[in-house]
């Protein structure tokens, strides 16, 4: 099997109990879709994660391969209607970073909305010369109305701590919560206008698809209030960079939170000469024990996708159909 990075050599190790592991590093930050397709020609299973790119033209002289783990909850570097169509068994790695994830999206929502990073800024910069009533007003989390697009685990995970700073939670997804769960974390279903119009911060954690694509654009973010705070966790292809740097720089949005960009690693200028958004590098999930917990959650699901272990042919995680 193909291990596309060096990843925690301990838990990845494991798999040596199992397959001989060809252990590669791209030679520049990724690899090439024909280096991809090369690596997989010769292989039964690959363990991947978010920056390698597989679809039809990776896979199609791989005639052995069977399985693909990918270590990150959001696939959409992978084209699962190809690889479903082959039969390659795809799975992600849910659940373990559902909190750290959560607590992200919050530390982002804070941040911008109490303008955390420009207050530093600014005082590295030398302004701070006097104490002054009005400096640096920012928007209260408490007391305000909390809107989440995607209500999914994480989803679930932001409007959980929002109870505890005394929010009032609103959220509009594909499909409603049972009740129950709406209940538990205090969330009432809207339609994405009312969502958009109510929200007095909004956090996107849906995935990233065709059918998501700017789901967020200047349409959608002129229905926002100019004083919101718009918080982007999931993909940056949810958001039209464009418009939203538009809307911070001439007051029609007040602040934003961004982890995730559609062009990344590359910020688009535009974005990075506002001092009104807060910029971190894809780090949702990146905290020690969890990304440990992620490459450990891959490893179990490419064992046993591959068929061994304790799950041998029920890998936990699959996102393909069969
Ligand atoms: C990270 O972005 C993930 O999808 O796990």
């Amino acid at each position: 099997m193909w291990l596309a990075r060096p990843l925690f050599e301990d838990i990845t190790g494991r798999l040596d109990e199992y397959f001989d592991v060809k252990r590669t590093s791209p030679a520049g930050d990724t690899y090439a879709p024909a280096e991809i397709a090369e690596h997989l020609r010769d292989v039964d299973g690959a363990l991947v994660t978010l920056v390698e790119r597989i679809g039809a033209n990776e896979i199609a002289h791989a005639a052995r391969l069977r399985a693909i783990a990918n270590v990150a909850v959001g696939y959409n570097n992978l084209d699962i209607a190809a690889l479903d169509a082959r039969g390659i068994v795809t799975t992600n790695t849910p659940d373990v970073l559902t909190e750290t994830t959560a607590d992200l999206g919050f530390a982002l929502l804070m941040a911008a909305a109490r303008r955390i990073t420009e207050s530093e800024r600014w005082l590295r910069e030398g302004q701070w010369t006097k104490w002054s009533f009005d400096t640096l007003l920012g928007r209260d989390l408490h007391g305000s109305t909390l809107g989440i697009l995607g209500m999914g685990r994480i989803g679930q995970g932001i409007a959980r701590r929002a109870i505890g700073f005394g929010m009032r939670t609103l959220y509009h997804n594909r499909s409603r919560l049972p009740e129950a769960v709406e209940e538990e974390v205090k969330a009432a279903y809207v339609g994405f206008d009312e969502l958009l119009a109510r929200a007095d911060h909004l956090v996107l954690v849906l995935p990233y698809s065709p059918q998501t694509h700017h789901v967020i654009d200047a349409a959608a973010l002129a229905k926002m209030q100019p004083t919101a705070t718009l918080v982007n966790i999931a993909r940056g292809g949810l958001v039209d960079e464009l418009a939203l740097a538009d809307a911070l720089a001439h007051g029609r949005l007040a602040a934003a939170g961004l982890d995730v960009f559609e062009g990344e690693p590359a910020v688009r200028p535009e974005l990075l000469a506002l001092r009104n958004v807060v910029l971190t590098p894809h780090i949702g999930s990146a905290s020690l024990a969890t990304r440990r917990a992620m490459v450990a959650l891959a490893v179990d699901n490419l064992v046993a996708a591959l068929g061994f272990g304790p799950h041998a042919g029920r890998p936990p995680n699959m996102v393909t159909q069969r």
